[in-house]
């Protein structure tokens, strides 16, 4: 038998003196059964109650602490995913399994996680509570339908996420080499870091394991609502839909100002309007190739060009047919319901065009399989010698006051 993989458990922790210690001891109890060998990395950002005290009371030798002297405020360097973000590249372990320190991500799920990434060979392994045999205890309507709508909105906007029923999560297994360099060069901004790491990847391996999302132990969350704002705007700005639409604007200029052209020359109306639509789709695909989806293009330049043409077509039958229906059955107003169905018309063209034409989905796998020996063998492990180079602004232990 080979060496046994080293898998670090990242805890982020904000106020949560009352579960730090009993989450510890849980893993501890949980990875010591499983046989591996572990390393806790707890990441605090000052907090008021002592979090970090807590954690360095249990003096146990697996687990370190990182007390970031910060602020929540984003600007100020804090919040959950920059401290995820530095648990990540403080860790040792090849795998790195991310959760919450109360107890909502039940400890019993890590092994489960490190047993698929083995089976799989996935880079990234995702808790779900949207697959099946996932759920949710103790939550409102209200909060599931939010959830679900946050998740559907990462769906259409971050293309890799549709690789998983829970791109929201915040329970994950990542591979820390296939990793690393994206997480380095990652800036991340209020909570969603899984989300932001799916969005900058073009090509991870995800597989996910069900699990059961649990009411917290004690303490209350620290989401509210800025965090929602904070989503919504970092979604638009990761996601490619956002430069979709840029582009859409510049090939509606393009389309008048051919049209005009050539109306101008030839007095034909017909002609003058095609060749406009024809200028504007080639000005859409060009700047769609360098721009928005230049990382994802895969096979051959006519094939794409031509599944544009298609993909866009669909997009003005849609349009069509939504200002139809809404006009004939629903009596809306002819130019309303022409409105709506640009929206429509726009969400098919950039869901066909991020899907088909330009391959944007990561990969997601399952089951053993041919992955299965490469992913063991990556996994022999000697634990490697500690690394001395630290964030700025993290340290291990205490922060001198
Ligand atoms: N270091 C640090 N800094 N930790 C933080 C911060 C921060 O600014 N804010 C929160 N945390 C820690 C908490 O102490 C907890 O361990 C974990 O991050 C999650 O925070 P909660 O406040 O418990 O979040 P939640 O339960 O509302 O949301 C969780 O579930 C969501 C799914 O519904 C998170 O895991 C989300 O990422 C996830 O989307
Ligand atoms: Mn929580």
């Amino acid at each position: 038998m080979p060496g046994k993989p080293l898998v670090s458990v990242v805890l982020p922790t904000y106020n949560e003196a009352e579960n730090v210690a009993g989450i510890i001891d849980a893993l501890e109890r949980v990875l010591t059964h499983a046989g591996f060998e572990y390393e806790i990395v707890v990441v605090d950002d000052s907090s008021p109650d002592l979090t970090w005290v807590r954690a360095l009371e249990k003096g146990s030798p697996r687990v370190r602490v990182l007390a970031r002297r910060v602020s929540r405020d984003p600007p100020l360097g804090g919040g959950l995913a920059s401290a995820i973000r530095v648990g990540v590249l403080h860790a040792r372990g090849e795998f790195v399994v991310v959760m919450d320190s109360d107890f909502q991500h039940p400890p019993e799920v890590v092994p489960k996680l490190v047993e698929k990434a083995l089976e799989t060979g996935a880079d990234v392994v995702i808790a779900s509570r949207y697959a099946r045999g996932g759920g949710v205890e103790g939550w409102s309507r209200l909060r599931l339908l939010m959830s679900r709508a946050a998740s559907l909105l990462a769906w259409v906007a971050i293309p890799q996420a549709r690789a998983t029923s829970d791109p929201m999560s915040g329970f994950f297994l990542l591979r820390r080499s296939r990793v690393l360099d994206t997480v380095e060069a990652m800036k991340p901004r209020g909570f969603k870091f899984l989300l932001e790491l799916l969005a900058r990847s073009p090509s991870l391996r995800v597989a996910e394991v069900p699990y059961v999302f649990r009411s917290r132990a004690a303490g209350r969350s620290k989401l509210g609502y800025r965090a929602i704002l904070d989503f919504l705007v970092h979604t638009a700005l990761l996601s490619p839909m956002t430069r979709f639409a840029v582009v859409g604007l510049i090939g509606t200029l393009v389309n008048l100002a051919v049209m005009k052209a050539v109306l101008g020359a030839t007095g034909l109306v017909d002609a003058a309007s095609l060749a406009g639509i024809e200028a504007g789709l080639l000005s859409n695909f060009a700047l769609n190739e360098a721009w928005t989806f230049r990382e994802h293009r895969r096979g051959s330049l006519p094939a794409r060009l031509a599944g544009y043409h298609l993909a866009s077509a669909g997009g003005a039958l849609v349009t069509y047919a939504t200002m139809k229906a809404l006009h004939a059955l629903a009596g809306v107003d002819p130019l309303l319901g022409q409105f709506t169905g640009i929206i429509a018309g726009f969400l098919v063209n950039y869901l066909a065009s991020s899907t088909a034409v330009w391959r944007c989905g990561v990969e997601r796998v399952e089951g053993g399989g041919v992955r299965e020996a490469q992913g063991r063998d990556s996994l022999v492990h000697q634990v490697p010698p500690p690394q001395d180079e630290e964030e700025p602004g993290a340290r291990r232990g205490p922060p001198r006051r």
